[in-house]
């Protein structure tokens, strides 16, 4: 949700920043822009639209100076034209901002700058900022004091960052909510929403804590806190490599974060699963017998594919560690009156750990006495900042906006959870429990290789304009995720049901225009997907099956038969998402779609 990047150094700015943007712009793709100081003075240049139009823009004039500030916005306040396109530059031109977030009290800030005179040229809140704190720069003498007053009037959650024409070759910045990670180098320092755009350049990074404000010149980092204190943060030393940022021959980010699954499978649970005994541990989050005794239930707070991962989570925690499980929207839970209390073990799973809704539903349980955990991809976002624990999952950089490999890491480190709350409440554990684990990246391998089948079956099917998804128990969340990925990226629309309710409605829709994606695997439920699967062939809907059971039991009923490997049931889910995965994908390249920007979306959702 609107990706910011800044830099002050001995480099080339304007390269740096549209490097940094197009690892951004995940972020947002609606516009982007940059603003460099050349000669004391503010060069701004911005396009509407993706990046290579601004990127065709400086090419025809190009531009450079000594620091400067880079945007990929996704559109709040305004539509997506040039004129609401960041850096925003105030009404007497001394100084240039970008934003991301929401400046709640806009309206009224806006028409008491207007009666003083300030002209406003865009529909945005970011405008409002620019000019407010240039209202204030004669009065405060500099920059950063300037900024410093503005925001103790502005309400909402938002993260900015500023340069000026003062004369000092210096970057201020503020964080009230979204992320800001500063990076520093040798005589040089960079700013960024997410640390996946500072990679190539640095790894050593400071997170900003709500409230800070911060001065960036090339010789490092000034901080204070939100009581105007001078404060040291702690730096931390990435460990993504960055090449996982960049496209790595694939056609899309997509197709090569599907791919990596299995990497990042191994990597999550990797050191954390001792396979002698099933015992299971993690290097920030613990709860000794007691603590772990205390617990009464779990609340899984979540959006979007997070949200999905969260209901499969509730299968885990519920059958290995015998705990009841509610799963909520973290849009919903926060507008509740959730009943909470000491007993009550909280996870945010966030890929990013700056989902607002996730964020403000991991808060709303804290207040009310839970406790909280993090399962989360990015080191020191907001998530992990407010959890008192956390379980990484080590997905790497997720760039394409559908997730994919932090889905399935996600899966994985909820499985982690639930042994651990097992193992520590004392229900027994043993090899056995942990033991498929060991298969699991080599069977998401072997589901791999269905691809050309499946980008062979999207040439069938990718003029449907409605599918429908079924899965029953820890499989049913399968069906809503694929669904999920099916209407984000290629935009056909698609639900998922559990496979029983079917009869309670979505079968009236069934004929020859809808196909169906039957998720029929394991055991327990194979039989009833069957009966699911001939009703839907009764009434000529196309049946297209995932399944463990050799292609030959499903060949009078499923018109196409997607084969993966077989695993326990609580692991299953993790190798039948992956067909489903590769499916929306094909049917998207097919149609035309944008299938790593996919359009109206953003990769983190930080505003409500
Ligand atoms: C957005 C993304 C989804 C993601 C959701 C939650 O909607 O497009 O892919 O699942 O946010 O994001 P989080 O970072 O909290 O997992």
């Amino acid at each position: 949700m609107c990706g910011i990047i800044g830099y002050v150094g001995h480099r080339k700015v304007v390269p740096l920043l549209l490097d940094g943007l197009r690892r951004l712009e995940y972020r947002g793709y609606d516009s982007a822009g940059v603003t460099v100081i050349r000669d004391g003075e503010l060069v701004t240049v911005r396009a509407e639209g993706k990046l290579d139009r601004l990127v065709e823009r400086l090419a025809g004039e190009p531009v450079d100076g000594s620091h400067g500030l880079g945007h990929t916005r996704w559109a709040t306040h305004g539509p997506p034209l040039e004129r609401n396109a960041h850096p925003m530059v105030d009404a007497r031109s001394r100084l240039a901002l970008i934003h991301n977030g929401i400046i709640e009290n806009f309206l009224p800030l806006k028409r008491r700058l207007i009666a003083e005179g300030w002209e406003f040229s865009s529909d945005t809140d970011t405008e409002v900022v620019a000019n407010l704190v240039s209202s204030y720069l004669d009065e405060e003498g500099d920059l950063r004091g300037a900024v410093a007053r503005a925001t103790r009037e502005l309400e909402g959650l938002f993260a900015f960052a500023l340069v000026s024409i003062s004369g000092e070759r210096e970057i201020v910045a503020y964080r009230q909510g979204p992320p800001l990670v500063l990076g520093i180098g040798e005589r040089e320092t960079f700013l960024a929403s997410d640390p996946a755009a500072l990679l190539t350049y640095t790894k050593d990074v400071v997170f900003l804590e709500n409230g800070d404000l911060a001065r960036l010149t090339e010789d490092g980092l000034e901080i204070q806190d939100a009581s105007g204190e001078a404060v040291e943060r702690e730096s931390h030393r990435l460990l993504w490599d960055p090449i996982q940022a960049e496209k790595g021959g694939y056609k899309h980010f997509m197709l090569k974060e599907i791919h990596e699954q299995p990497q990042a499978i191994q990597d999550t649970f990797g050191g954390r699963v001792d396979f002698e005994t099933g015992e299971v541990g993690f290097d920030y989050f613990s709860l000794d017998p007691e603590e772990a005794g205390a617990i009464r239930e779990v609340h899984l707070l979540a959006c979007g594919t997070s949200l999905h991962a969260g209901l499969v989570g509730k299968f885990l925690i519920e059958e290995l560690a015998r705990l009841p499980v509610q799963v909520d929207y973290g849009s919903e839970y926060r507008y509740r009156d959730p009943i909470v209390n000491e007993g009550t073990l909280a996870i945010g799973v966030s890929q990013s750990g700056e989902t607002a809704d996730t964020l403000s539903a991991m808060e709303a349980a804290k207040e009310r006495g839970a406790r909280l955990l993090a399962v989360c991809n990015v080191l020191g976002s907001q998530a992990t900042r407010i959890a008192e624990g956390v379980v990484y999952t080590h997905a790497g950089p997720e760039i394409g906006v559908a997730s994919t490999k932090a889905f399935t890491t996600q899966l994985v480190a909820l499985y982690l959870v639930a042994l651990y709350l097992r193992q520590q409440r004392g229900l027994p554990i043993g090899p056995e429990i942990v033991a498929d684990l060991a298969h699991l990246p080599g069977a998401v391998d072997e589901a791999l290789q269905q691809e050309g089948a499946i980008e062979e079956m999207a040439r069938k099917y990718h003029l449907e304009e409605d599918f429908l998804y079924l899965g029953r128990g820890i499989n049913y969340p399968i069906a809503l995720e694929g669904a999920l990925k099916l209407k984000e990226i290629s935009y056909i629309h698609a639900e998922g049901y559990p496979a029983g309710e079917m009869k309670h409605g979505p079968i009236a829709l069934i004929d020859q225009q809808l196909p169906v994606v039957n998720i029929a695997t394991g055991d327990k439920v194979f039989e009833k997907m069957l009966g699911n699967m001939q009703e839907v062939k009764a009434r000529d809907g196309a049946v297209i099956a995932v399944t463990d059971r050799d292609p030959s039991e499903l060949e009078e009923i499923a018109d196409e038969v997607l084969r993966v490997p077989r695993l326990s049931d609580h692991l299953q889910p993790i190798v039948n998402v992956v067909p489903l995965q590769l499916l929306a994908y094909f049917v998207g390249v097919r149609r035309g779609a944008d299938v790593d920007q996919p359009r109206n979306l953003a990769k983190s959702v930080t505003v409500e």
